[in-house]
């Protein structure tokens, strides 16, 4: 057997359960430590695995000595949690957002450059088969010179945070998609919006130009049901148009030159009984299988820190779009 890794987990949340699953399950890691400052929380996930848990990070970076970390606490805690497992030589994958601030991701990017270890973004949308075989096609030259990408994102959240929490806790899923089918973003328009009741922007419409002189459009929601689907992106180009269905669901290519569509949809009971790449969940174990293989076999990360930070900084831009009224540049 190869080198194996050792992982831990911060943050034994929702989230949190998933990434030390992913740890748990991968045939190159092994789990050493889930550590949460509710001691019961830590402890429900560590006996789901049968690791050790912690609720003090430092005695547990001390005494697991991990050789990578995830970081699933709220946001609020990703930085000095991101600083204390690089501090420790742990390689780190932190939940998006990284941070809702441009400037705490360069001090994280920096600190990962000094220490010589990776920092990735748990951008786990794109690693969605879905996204995968659409990137594939793009990459092929079937889908031509992209000339849209219309996406949107929309969940039920009630929590009222901060004015432009909506914008900043999901969308960097969205424009991290938007960029991983299309490339940089150029330009945006944003407008927000809240339904009675609300106190803080829960909609947003954003209008943007690519690099590549592409025009998109995304439409996020924290007002909408999760009993529905959440997501989907169709990227248009001058041989075909794809349509990626709720993240996981399925792919359909038409192509200008062919009456008939390309579906794929993926298969039932291939993996563990009863998962399939249907499971959401799944997309973080392939973003931790992806960051694993980073590690070990020195490939290239495909969503370092560097991505989370080009997604905040469009995050920033459509801000400033919406407070000026004006097409701003990101
Ligand atoms: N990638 C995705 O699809 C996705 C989906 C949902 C949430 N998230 C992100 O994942 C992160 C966690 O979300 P969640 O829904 O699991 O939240 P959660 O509230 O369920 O869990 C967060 C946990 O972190 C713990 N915590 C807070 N500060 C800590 C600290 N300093 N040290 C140790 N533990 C600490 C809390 O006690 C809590 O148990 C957030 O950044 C969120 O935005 C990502």
């Amino acid at each position: 057997m190869g080198a194996m890794l050792k992982a831990a987990v911060i943050g034994a949340g929702r989230m949190g359960g998933i990434h030390a699953n992913g740890y748990f399950r991968h045939p190159r890691a092994r789990l050493v430590g889930i550590c949460d400052v509710d001691g019961q929380r830590a402890q429900s996930v560590a006996s789901l695995t049968g690791v050790e848990s912690f609720t003090n990070l430092g005695q547990m970076l001390e005494t697991a000595r991990p050789d990578v970390v995830s970081i699933c606490t709220d946001a609020a805690h990703h930085l000095e949690t991101v600083l204390a497992a690089l501090e420790a030589g742990a390689h780190v994958l932190c939940e998006k957002p990284m941070s809702g601030n441009v400037a705490d991701i360069q001090t994280m990017i920096e600190a990962a450059a000094r220490k010589r270890l990776q920092l990735g973004a748990s951008f786990n949308h794109r690693f969605a088969r879905v996204a995968q075989k659409a990137r594939e096609y793009i990459d092929g030259g079937e889908v031509g010179e992209i000339c849209f990408v219309n996406m949107w994102l929309t969940i039920a959240v009630a929590a009222e945070v901060s004015e432009y929490f909506h914008l900043r806790s999901l969308h960097g899923h969205s424009f991290d998609m938007m960029r991983y089918l299309a490339g940089d973003i150029a330009k945006v328009h944003g407008f927000l919006s809240k339904p009675a009741g609300r106190t803080y922007y829960s909609n947003c419409a954003v209008g943007m130009t690519f690099k590549s002189g592409a025009v998109g459009t995304l439409i996020g929601s924290y007002d909408m049901s999760n009993l529905h689907p959440m997501e989907r992106v169709e990227v248009g180009g001058t041989k075909a148009r794809l349509v990626l269905e709720n993240v996981t669901a399925g792919l359909t290519c038409y192509r200008h030159n062919c009456e008939q569509a390309e579906v794929w949809i993926p298969s039932n009971y291939t993996r563990h009984v009863g998962q399939s790449e249907y499971d959401f969940n799944l997309t973080v174990e392939h973003r931790i299988d992806a960051f694993v293989r980073t590690i070990i076999d020195g490939a290239a990360d495909p969503a370092p820190a560097e991505h989370a930070l080009a997604a905040t900084r469009v995050i920033e831009a459509t801000i400033r779009s919406f407070e000026s009224g004006c097409v701003t540049d990101v």
